[in-house]
């Protein structure tokens, strides 16, 4: 039985503050005990670099970075861990794409496929590699309940296409895009397509292998790890004849001053001392939202939404913006004429965390013709009886700026 109670004592944050209704989970999500131990555990305890040290406790830390990675492929369903590279958040992961990928691939007139929904990260780095190269971004329209048009979509890929780079679920609107029949359709014409699994990675199922997708790229923070670990996941085939972009040590085979041998792939992306801690913390995290029964989580987030919109709904001047048929726990919305910092910064008074603003997709935001939105997003710890509370408030803001 799925009793988000239970769960919350896992969280220390909610014993600290008790009064707290953090409602901001798709910014980042709180961390459980275990996610925070294994920190503190490996600095305390057996802290050294990955990777150089031969005496018993770097060997085991190696070991233990290494565990995690293909941990992490496990969890993605990636066929080998050399297909995961440990980088510092989704954003690291999408440069170095664009970077090692992209770039040395694109050409004059060439095109790059995104759609309209996209965060900032899913767009800027493809827009820079297409106005350095002389390409063309192409974006992918959607309708005003936030949904891809998929005729639309197909109808933009083609041989100049050199990449397609989507949202699985958007940080905006909450919509769940159709990724399977978007690789398909972008398969079909040998164009490479790139997931950008932020929103997804906690609690949807992902399956890399199965979905056959090229790129995939996600954030510890969001599924209640740590900050500062991202994930890259790429095709071996792609992996291999992808050159690093940045350099340093522990990614390379062989340095003379007038050549240097790399590392293959994951090292050779993984140049520095990485965070190990975090890493680790990580791990940690793949086992806290594996030892749920994902059903049962997907079932509670959706009455949280469906309790959340339906409340909304009610209050007057309430608009939600992303209706589409397919979402995730995610409701973004605008309150007649009163700003959503005014609204963000209300129900933070009264202890209720959301994110207010553009959320990184300020092209978005002119498609709706709006200055920003209010967000609220949630997790496994949340509560129907949090819903009710953050709806009360919202009328008594439409009250107070209204006076009815
Ligand atoms: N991308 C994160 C958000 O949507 C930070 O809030």
């Amino acid at each position: 039985m799925f009793d988000p109670q239970q769960i919350r004592t896992h969280f220390p944050i909610f014993s600290h503050r008790p009064e707290l209704i953090y409602l901001d989970n798709a910014a980042t999500t709180q961390k459980p005990i275990s996610v925070i131990r294994a920190i503190s555990d490996f600095y305390e305890k057996e802290n050294t670099n990955v990777h150089r040290g031969i005496y018993e406790m770097a060997a085991s830390t190696s070991q233990k970075y290494e565990e995690v990675r293909q941990k992490t492929a496990d969890f993605i369903g990636a066929a080998k861990k050399e297909e995961i590279v440990f980088t510092s958040g989704t954003t690291a992961s999408i440069n170095l794409v664009a970077q090692s990928f992209l770039i040395p691939r694109l050409e004059t007139g060439d095109e790059v496929v995104i759609s309209m929904m996209e965060h900032h990260v899913n767009l800027i780095p493809w827009q820079q590699a297409c106005k350095l190269k002389g390409a063309k971004l192409v974006v992918a329209p959607i309708n005003k309940a936030g949904e891809l048009d998929l005729k639309i979509f197909k109808s933009l890929l083609s041989e100049r296409t050199k990449l397609v780079a989507v949202t699985h679920v958007s940080n905006t609107l909450g919509t769940i895009n159709p990724i399977g029949e978007i690789l398909e359709m972008a398969h079909k014409r040998d164009i490479p397509v790139l997931v950008d699994g932020a929103q997804s990675a906690a609690h949807f199922d992902i399956d890399v292998e199965a979905w056959d997708v090229d790129f995939f790229v996600f954030s510890g923070h969001k599924m209640y790890g740590p900050t500062g670990v991202g994930i890259l996941y790429g095709k071996e085939e792609h992996f291999t004849k992808m050159l690093p972009v940045h350099f340093g040590g522990n990614a390379i085979r062989e340095v003379r001053f007038e050549e240097t041998v790399f590392a293959l792939p994951p090292r050779c992306f993984e140049p520095g001392t990485p965070n190990i801690a975090g890493v680790i913390g990580f791990g940690q995290a793949i086992d806290f939202v594996s030892s749920f029964d994902k059903k049962g989580v997907k079932y509670h987030l959706q009455r949280l939404t469906e309790l959340a919109t339906e409340k909304l709904q009610k209050v007057k001047g309430v608009k939600i913006v992303g209706t589409a048929k397919n979402k995730s726990p995610v409701i973004s919305f605008t309150l007649g004429n009163v700003h959503p910092h005014d609204v963000a910064t209300f129900l933070g008074a009264e202890n209720i965390a959301v994110r207010a603003g553009h959320h990184c997709t300020q092209p978005l935001m002119d498609f709706y013709k709006i200055p920003g939105t209010s967000r609220i997003s949630f997790a496994i710890y949340n509560t129907m009886e949090e819903v009710e509370r953050m709806a009360i408030v919202i009328k008594e803001i439409q009250r107070f700026f209204n006076g009815r």
